[in-house]
């Protein structure tokens, strides 16, 4: 006991009672340092776990395959535990506390049995900023630990930090898979048939069990940096966001800070890691974070992001040198890959990297694969786990622990029709109505049928711990008690006319965020629309695209039939979220349903005198 490195009482006591119910061969408290990852990754590749890659091509990466039941966030699976259950809301699976620990205890009976407990010391933030929370991930997968090292400041500096007295998030986590005496052990261990990620948000405690895949195994991302994120930042008064932050620099040294809400695999990252169209000489785009933002007001009355994350966890098809020459850049080294294909001379490849795929691969499930097999050769949801260091364009304030000053919120969904590529809300509540109303088409992140478009208010549905209509009243709330309003705006990149997409996005959304930027600053000049305030086809820097008056029409037509179907079909929202639904939001969709039936059946930007 005397050479435990904390003297936290409550850390070494919770610790201890886990030991006693999961019963692993041993107990090694992580201290985060380079020896011991590189320990830890040795032994996976002789378990089988990790597959070294070609250190000429990849040095100090590694390559894991999942079981192919275990690749995605499992939202079904995942459970807000409220004493409650309107607490919890209509958006969350709930069950009661203490039937779901009975459950939980009864699966974690000597559930790490044949293999070690990790103890992982995190921060999620800079270590000590008043903004960052500690968390301690308990686990039995090395598989998480090497991740978590990058994911976040991981190790000894924790507990110092942490102290005698300080608070932590206590994370259990089990793949859930004892092994009895001299059973030989699996590639990767989980529990096909069971799996739990368990949030009490009145305790601030996570338990997750089955599954060793992202989110689910990965307790200081979606799980604590978000679910249960939400509910502090609720009852202390700031905020918990899927959002990326990035700064925007112009020629002449002004830096403007955004930060912005995308569903799972919009490309979040790719806008994260902009890089400027030529013509926009002199301006740099600064990623702080690429998918998490915790925001807290400052005195001056503005508000102030963080990324909590140390790493990304990026969805590798479609990144290519092209699409995110940073992204690209960020896992050339030091990089752990999950479910993408193995190249024949050691490398890694998934679809989208190259215009033509090699040859001959061994895909995501260990087979071989050539082109036009059938198959994909890296799993849709295969990830990139790289330190968010590695970014050629990481900002010099991505680790003040004072955060960054946001001045301007941006939501978008990935939608087919109906949403133009850019506007602005008229004000701070309308923007929340925005934001709540959000529709997305979804994708391969979570479990489910892709292409459909559902609501995800916020980009938050899967990760808001608390009942979605309480989160709408704490937004407008924030706006109401914060002097400095924030202008909002919504985007999307998706628009489509024949299968085609309209918008060539990646780098050219420099063209957008830049209209954006001068509203900030009260430069840009905009049109009322009946969806809020738009720029004209001469607001918008066009030099080096091609863009016709005629395409940034068919860009940001608002069609009066589309938009009425559009409110029409947010009812189904309103009635779920009915009994804590604010009052502001239902106002606003009806002026928002005046404004379009007061409209001309097809609306497009006026052409400037
Ligand atoms: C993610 C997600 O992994 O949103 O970031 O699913
Ligand atoms: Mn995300």
């Amino acid at each position: 006991m005397s050479n435990l490195p904390t003297k936290n009482q409550k850390l070494i006591e919770w610790v201890e009672q886990i030991t006693q119910l999961c019963t692993p061969d041993a107990v090694h408290w992580c201290d985060g340092s380079q020896e011991e990852y590189d320990a830890l990754c040795q032994k996976m590749v002789e378990s089988g776990t990790f597959i070294k890659l070609n250190p000429e091509k990849r040095p100090g990466c590694y390559l894991s395959r999942s079981n192919p039941g275990d690749v995605a966030r499992v939202e079904d699976r995942t459970f807000i535990c409220t004493t409650k259950k309107e607490d919890a809301g209509p958006t969350n699976n709930w069950m009661d506390p203490q039937e779901m620990k009975a459950i939980l205890k009864a699966h974690f009976k000597g559930a790490m049995r044949g293999r070690t407990l990790y103890v992982i010391p995190f921060s999620m933030g800079p270590l000590g900023s008043h903004i960052a929370q500690i968390g301690v991930e308990i686990t039995d997968s090395p598989y998480v630990v090497a991740n978590m090292r990058i994911m976040t400041r991981m190790g000894q500096k924790v507990l110092d930090v942490l102290g005698e007295d300080g608070y932590f998030v206590p994370c259990l986590h089990s793949v859930g898979a004892p092994l009895e005496p001299g059973q030989k052990d699996v590639a990767w261990p989980c529990d096909k048939d069971n799996k739990y990620i368990v949030h009490f948000p009145e305790e601030n405690t996570i338990v997750s069990y089955g599954s060793g895949y992202g989110g689910n195994a990965l307790l200081g991302k979606k799980c604590l940096a978000l679910r249960i994120a939400t509910n502090m930042a609720r009852r202390e008064g700031w905020l918990a966001e899927h959002m990326l932050i990035l700064g925007a620099e112009s020629p002449e040294g002004e830096k403007t800070y955004v930060a912005a809400a995308f569903p799972s695999a919009c490309g979040k990252t790719n806008f994260a890691m902009l890089i400027p169209p030529e013509s926009f000489k002199g301006w740099k785009i600064w990623t702080v974070g690429d998918d998490i933002a915790w925001i807290k007001p400052g005195k001056d009355g503005r508000f102030y992001a963080i990324n909590p994350e140390a790493g990304f966890f990026g969805v590798a098809p479609g990144t290519s040198e092209k699409s995110n020459y940073n992204a690209m850049a960020s896992v050339r080294s030091n990089t752990i890959f999950t479910n993408v294909a193995l190249t024949d001379d050691g490398d890694v490849w998934w679809e989208g990297m190259t215009k033509e795929a090699p040859a001959h691969l061994i895909d995501w499930q260990g087979n071989d694969w050539t082109p036009g097999c059938g198959r994909p050769a890296a799993h849709p949801n295969s990830r990139f786990t790289a330190p968010t260091q590695q970014c050629p364009t990481i900002s010099p304030e991505w680790d003040n622990p004072n955060g960054v000053p946001i001045s301007a919120f941006i939501f978008g969904g990935r939608m087919g029709t109906t949403m133009p590529l850019v506007f602005q809300a008229f004000n701070w509540n309308h923007g929340v109505y925005l934001a709540a109303t959000v529709g997305s088409e979804k994708t391969a992140a979570a479990a489910g049928k892709i292409g459909e478009v559902r609501r995800d208010p916020f980009a938050m549905l899967p990760f808001c711990g608390y009942n979605m209509g309480d989160y709408f009243a704490h937004w407008l709330n924030m706006g109401r008690k914060h002097h400095i309003p924030v202008p909002i705006f919504r985007v999307n990149w998706f628009l489509k006319k024949d299968g085609q997409f309209l918008w060539p996005g990646f780098g050219e959304n420099m063209r957008v965020l830049k209209w954006i930027i001068d509203r900030v600053h009260g430069r840009a000049h905009a049109v009322e629309s009946p969806l809020g305030y738009m720029p004209t086809y001469a607001d918008i820097d066009w030099e080096g695209l091609d863009i016709t008056r005629e395409q940034f029409n068919e860009l940001m037509t608002i069609d009066k039939a589309a938009w009425k179907q559009e409110i029409l079909s947010q009812e189904q929202l309103m009635v779920l979220l009915s009994e804590r639904l604010p009052q502001e939001i239902r106002m606003e969709r009806q002026m928002l349903l005046c404004r379009i039936n007061r409209s001309e059946n097809v609306w497009t930007p006026p052409v400037e005198k």
